[in-house]
């Protein structure tokens, strides 16, 4: 039996559910690897705030110094999330040869490739498994089962926060201010819900996870990113009724023309794997060369599941110190991420229902090449009225500055009140 000193930056959620893991799971863990993990010191900002999890004297430490500097602890576990000072303290460890595990998607999605060559300059390893989908070990599956394919699609559902409110909106016809207020009190949604309701969660993750898929870095600044606070029970129920589920998809793809990666609520056609995938469930999808179609589904999020993935890490570590850099393939900048994709289009408007407003509207599609592919009117006017009616478009596929473009022209026709709204399509 091998006895391995690790250390815990930060003591929140995933930082306990780690830690039960390693107490409960302790046998399993010492039967599968050999080894016993050994948590000696925990950073944390007041070492005398009440805990429901109760470490054995001396564990916890507000001093940095005390990680840093013990040569026993060779593993260190980060859990403190957020760029800074996050970042730093991996920095430090890295520097000191110490082998560092985190769950942090935006230091990895930000800093990654800088940090793994400072890991392997210093001979020890980054690991970030838990930074992605969870307990769903997909960034292992990408670089170990997947790599001798050529990976042209990957489309996640990877915020379960947003899935669940998604899901709670569609199934209980909630309003979105409800359905979130829901997603809080179960401790899915932070009391500021900002990064997932506003796609920067699933952002992270997609920079991370088509980074890897692609060999190539897709910098968080070149992936569009929408969140889901603009949608409504409305377009729920339209998209219901026209075959449809609204989902918050992580999509990136490799196309002859670069890279294309956009975090965007989407209609996925009910009868794909994706749109099954309910509450607060997450889901990847890959399209590779050899393999097809695959599917991975499981907890993106939680105490336990996110612990799974950190304990995992820290074993892969323990067996090999040096391992698991798993950026190190991932070229900077080498292909152009593009910003004009082409995808079908969901548009619902409010409009005068009178004579030629349709002609009107349908001449905006076609100054920018927008074919119509479905047009919907709801409501019960008698066509020359003032009166307001809904009007739905689901458009074939057309360019995204295109679409752009025919709106600003629709939104200048008179008797077009309001876009209510405008989602994309997946086919
Ligand atoms: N807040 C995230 C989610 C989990 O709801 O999926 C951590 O990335």
């Amino acid at each position: 039996m091998e006895r391995v000193n690790i250390a815990f930056l930060g003591f929140g959620t995933v930082g306990t559910g780690a830690y039960k893991i390693i107490c409960n799971n302790g046998d399993t863990i010492l039967n599968s690897d050999g080894i016993r993990l050994n948590v000696v010191k925990v950073l944390v900002g007041n070492i005398h705030k009440k805990r429901s999890i109760c470490l054995p004297e001396g564990v916890l430490t507000d001093r940095f110094e005390d990680i840093i500097e013990d040569d026993s602890i060779r593993i260190v576990a980060e859990f403190i999330g957020g760029e800074y000072p996050a970042k730093n303290y991996i920095e430090q460890c890295l520097r000191k040869g110490k082998t560092v595990v985190t769950a942090n998607k935006e230091v990895i999605a930000k800093h990654g490739l800088y940090l793994t060559k400072l890991a392997k300059e210093h001979g020890c390893g980054l690991l970030f498994e838990a930074s992605s989908v969870g307990a769903v070990p997909v960034i292992r599956i990408i670089r170990e089962s997947l790599q001798a394919n050529k990976i042209s699609k990957i489309m996640g559902i990877i915020n379960g926060t947003t899935n669940y409110i998604l899901t709670k909106m569609a199934e209980e016809d909630l309003s979105f201010e409800t359905a979130l207020q829901q997603a809080q009190d179960l401790g899915y949604a932070e009391p500021d819900p900002t990064a997932d309701v506003e796609g920067y969660d699933a952002l992270y993750k997609l920079s991370i996870l088509s980074s890897l898929a692609f060999q190539t870095q897709v910098r968080v600044e070149d992936i569009y990113r929408e969140g889901i606070t603009k949608i409504s029970k409305e377009d729920i129920q339209y998209a219901k009724e026209l075959g449809y589920a609204v989902k918050l998809a992580a999509i990136a793809k490799k196309t002859e023309d670069g890279i294309e990666a956009r975090v965007h609520p989407t209609f996925i056609p009910e009868k794909h794997p994706l749109a099954s995938v309910r509450d607060s469930f997450n889901a990847v999808f890959i399209n590779g060369d050899a393999i097809g179609e695959m599917m991975f589904y499981g907890q993106g999020a939680g105490d336990m599941p996110t612990g799974s993935a950190i304990v995992s890490d820290i074993l892969h570590a323990c067996q090999n110190p040096c391992g698991g850099n798993f950026l190190d393939v991932v070229k900077s900048n080498s292909i152009r991420v593009t910003d004009n994709w082409k995808t079908a289009f969901f548009i619902r408007m409010t409009v005068m229902d009178k004579p030629a407003v349709l002609h009107a509207i349908s001449g905006c599609f076609a100054r920018h090449n927008v074919s119509l592919w479905t047009v919907v009117q709801k409501g019960s006017g008698d066509g020359h009225s003032k009166k307001t009616v809904p009007l739905i478009f689901i458009t074939h596929e057309a360019e995204e500055r295109e679409m752009r473009a025919a709106l600003e022209d629709i939104a200048n026709v008179k008797e077009v009140t309001e876009i209510n709204c405008c989602i994309r399509v997946e086919k």
